[in-house]
């Protein structure tokens, strides 16, 4: 078990807070320069470690080392890192462990910055000390760090304004404090006493406008009979086959891909109407990927919108890979340890049927009223735009105003075609006109779309004068097709290009 999280007096956070004001993610990039924070990304510690002890006693270099580095300070170097707090303050209240003339930290802080729509925030987020900085596998009850996970979660969430949030399985806190930025109350829960104690921290520290309400427990039971208007959570999603080691963070205490199952059935109970749950999961592949969703989603005794995005589907071999590294089981450092844990992965999901393991996000939506509209499961592999949030929020928008616009309406608006869509044609040089052409779109999911010579002729129009059934009914003329028949071929293109953001409103 690990050593019990500091619980800080009132008097020694507004210190700490003090001590730690101007150490921000610029700060450190600042610090550090590119080669090494491109290293750490790579969870690489040693040029980090050397550009900060070159930097002497600048007050960031020293709190870099300190709380970010996992390095050893003299008493000297940690009395001028935390000047207000004081060494031996700090060591008192748990956060420093003394070890002769040095000291060293028992926890990470580490900066963490956010643009959530207009609002920019610095924020230090408390967890356990990574893998990369201690060289030891991590504990059963360890508490994970801001990850690629957590940016992902909060990069696709919708920031809308709205009152009650819920983060589940709430860790450092990261979720609660990008909802801070836009919600009147969170509500963070979690299985781990552990996880909660470094969210009480990370709240303390970041003094966010929001009140946290933190929770112990599994799943939805810390919130049986409430409903909120969004729910986040980066669950422990992880499938373990029987026997293979278990954490907290990773492992909801369920088997298999149950936690997903049970979030994907029973969310829509906790959503106000109009309410939105996002986020994370794995999910097992049988056949085809979207059986598994539409199965649970079928299984909601609420009826709710859906759209899924499968980001990546690992094989059992890369899956069982990257979560043995994951646990420290590496060949390096036990072969033997290694490949037996590995046989019992493959074997345990070839027993089960298991083909492959889907990872994405899912957003579900509980009607404001009426029943659902939408059901929208799609791979996207390629690379997203950070934050991607605002880009679902306009997409959903644009299905609700679809939903509720005839053919006729529809034709009868004047759409902008959106500034970062271009046209590519392809086609032999010898022919006048090209065999394809393709509508790509530079920002949000990065789509494209195959347009005919109508199509393509209808979004070059689209500059916001003339409507898309005007427009129609010049190609029309100038193609020699039936009015009639342009408009009504037009018009399903026009609303897939209004929903996914080729052509504004
Ligand atoms: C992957 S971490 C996510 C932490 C943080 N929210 C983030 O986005 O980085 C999953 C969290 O869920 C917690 N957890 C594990 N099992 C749980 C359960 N059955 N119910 C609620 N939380 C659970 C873990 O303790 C851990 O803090």
């Amino acid at each position: 078990m690990s050593v019990p999280v500091a619980a800080l007096e009132p008097a020694h956070v507004s210190a700490l807070r003090e001590d730690l004001d101007g150490w921000t993610v610029d700060a450190v990039d600042d610090l550090l320069g590119d080669r090494a924070a491109r290293a750490l990304h790579r969870e690489q510690v040693t040029p980090a470690l050397a550009a900060a002890r070159d930097a002497g006693d600048d007050r960031h270099a020293l709190l870099t080392r300190l709380f970010l580095l996992g390095d050893r300070l003299t008493r000297s170097e940690a009395e001028a890192a935390l000047p207000r707090l004081g060494a031996e303050a700090a060591a008192r209240a748990g956060l420093l462990h003394p070890e002769g003339d040095h000291a060293a930290s028992v926890i990470e802080l580490s900066p963490h910055a956010a643009a959530d729509g207009d609002t920019q925030a610095d924020w230090w987020v408390a967890s356990d000390p990574r893998e990369a900085i201690t060289g030891r596998a991590v504990a059963e009850d360890h508490v994970l760090g801001v990850g690629g996970a957590s940016t992902m979660l909060a990069s696709v969430t919708m920031r809308t304004p709205v009152g009650r949030v819920l983060d589940l399985g709430t860790g450092c806190g990261i979720q609660s404090l990008h909802a801070s930025l836009h919600a009147r109350e969170v509500v963070a829960t979690d299985i781990s006493e552990r996880a909660l104690a470094y969210a009480r921290l990370t709240h303390a520290l970041n003094a966010p406008a929001a009140a946290w309400d933190l929770r112990l427990g599994s799943l939805l039971g810390p919130v049986d009979g409430e409903a909120f208007d969004l729910i986040v959570s980066n669950p422990p999603f992880v499938i373990t086959p029987p026997g293979a080691p278990r954490f907290e963070y990773r492992d909801g205490g369920l088997e298999g891909d149950e936690v997903v199952g049970t979030l994907v059935r029973e969310v829509g109970q906790h959503l106000n109407p109009g309410g939105v749950a996002q986020f994370l999961g794995n999910w097992e592949i049988r056949g085809d990927w979207t059986a598994r969703l539409e199965e649970w989603l079928d299984a909601s005794p609420v009826p709710l919108d859906a759209w899924v995005i499968q980001r990546d589907a690992l094989d059992a071999a890369e899956y069982a890979e990257t979560w043995l590294r994951d646990a420290g089981i590496t060949p390096e450092r036990d072969t033997a340890r290694f490949r037996a844990a590995y046989e019992q992965y493959l074997r345990a999901f070839d027993a089960s049927g298991i083909e492959a393991i889907g990872f994405g996000a899912v957003l579900l939506r509980r009607p404001m009223h009426g029943s659902p509209t939408l059901r929208r499961l799609e791979e996207h592999e390629g690379q997203l735009p950070t934050p991607l949030g605002p880009h679902l929020a306009a997409s959903l928008a644009a299905h609700d105003w679809l939903v509720a616009t005839s053919d006729a309406d529809l034709l009868d608006h004047a759409f902008t075609v959106a500034p970062d869509v271009t046209k590519e044609t392809y086609g032999r040089p010898l022919l006048a006109d090209p065999e394809h052409i393709l509508l790509r779109q530079g920002g949000a999911l990065g789509r494209s779309i195959r347009a005919d010579t109508a199509l393509a002729g209808l979004v070059g129009a689209c500059d916001g004068e003339l409507t898309a059934g005007q427009i129609a009914r010049g190609l029309a003329v100038l193609l020699d097709v039936p009015t009639e028949t342009m408009l009504a071929g037009l018009a399903p293109a026009v609303r897939e290009l209004v929903r996914d953001g080729f052509l504004r409103r």
